[in-house]
């Protein structure tokens, strides 16, 4: 088997990977598609030929699937996760904000392996951003205050209207009471790589503890528009049958609103666990 081609989407997010079949991947293309992670935090695979279970024979070469922790709490077991939206299901109308999954639990997932099964005909694309690109860029007296700094995520007002659309009123409060919340480093380090990033989401994180609050919306504005800003994003276009795979300890993520009513589905396993760590 040859070596996979590298295409870096953009200078500081992004590359996709060519010549490689994940249902049919040697090792050694394994480590070459692992080491193009690292190096670019979100890698695109197009035109691949899976279905439910290679999708979950391939996620568990990367370690163990583990559940969003609400299915964790529901179910206790690892399950595909499947986004679906349609003209009877629409998406949220608000889109989904740029987020690190389920910062609001103590542990975040390693990797994100997200797969189109039905791409819209117009929209909706993904987008990432680099958050040590985000922390680079502050100044250095900056990141030195931040660098001591925790923050509060938690699931959020969106989050409870959600649940509460889907689920016994009993079992939302269950859910509630469950994940109150945690506090994270405001800056973490990159488990495999060690580099600083700026680890905040306009999603989940609600306040930077021990400053005022003032100056927290202030410091979060300032990050948010950091993590944001367009030198530090890349975008994807599905087709289906397009993988995307993400380190949710380097990049945040979101979904534009920008194709409804059109059909989309995606189906997706998160593999591996670990607490964002400080720097
Ligand atoms: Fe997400």
């Amino acid at each position: 088997m040859s070596d996979p081609e590298i295409i870096a989407t953009t200078s500081s997010i992004g590359a996709e990977i060519r010549g490689l079949d994940l249902a049919d991947c040697s090792d050694d293309q394994l480590a070459v598609l692992q080491w193009a992670l690292l190096e670019h935090h979100v890698v695109f695979l197009r035109g691949q030929q899976l279905d439910d279970e290679a999708h979950e024979a391939f996620a568990r070469r990367w370690g163990d699937p583990i559940p969003n922790p609400i299915v964790a709490h529901l179910r206790g077991a690892a399950t595909i996760g499947v986004v679906y939206n349609d003209a009877e299901h629409l998406p949220d109308r608000d889109g989904e904000g740029w987020h690190t999954d389920h910062s609001w639990a103590s542990y975040i997932p390693d990797v994100a392996i997200l797969r189109s099964v039905t791409a819209p005909a117009v929209g909706g694309d993904t987008m990432w951003c680099n958050i040590a690109a985000a922390h680079d860029a502050l100044s250095p007296a900056l990141r030195d205050l931040l660098s001591g700094l925790t923050a509060r995520h938690d699931p959020g007002e969106r989050f409870a209207l959600e649940m509460r659309a889907r689920m016994p009123a009993e079992l939302v409060d269950e859910l509630l009471l469950a994940f109150p919340g945690v506090d994270h480093p405001v800056i973490t380090r990159h488990p495999v790589t060690g580099r600083p990033g700026v680890f905040v989401n306009p999603g989940y994180t609600r306040v930077i503890n021990g400053v005022h609050p003032a100056e927290s919306e202030v410091l979060l504005r300032i990050l948010f528009d950091a993590l944001a800003h367009p030198d530090h994003v890349c975008r994807f276009r599905w087709q289906e049958g397009d993988v995307a795979i993400w380190d949710e300890h380097a990049t945040l993520h979101r979904g534009p609103n920008d194709f409804a009513p059109h059909r989309r589905e995606l189906r997706r396993f998160t593999v591996g666990a670990a607490e964002p760590v400080a720097v």
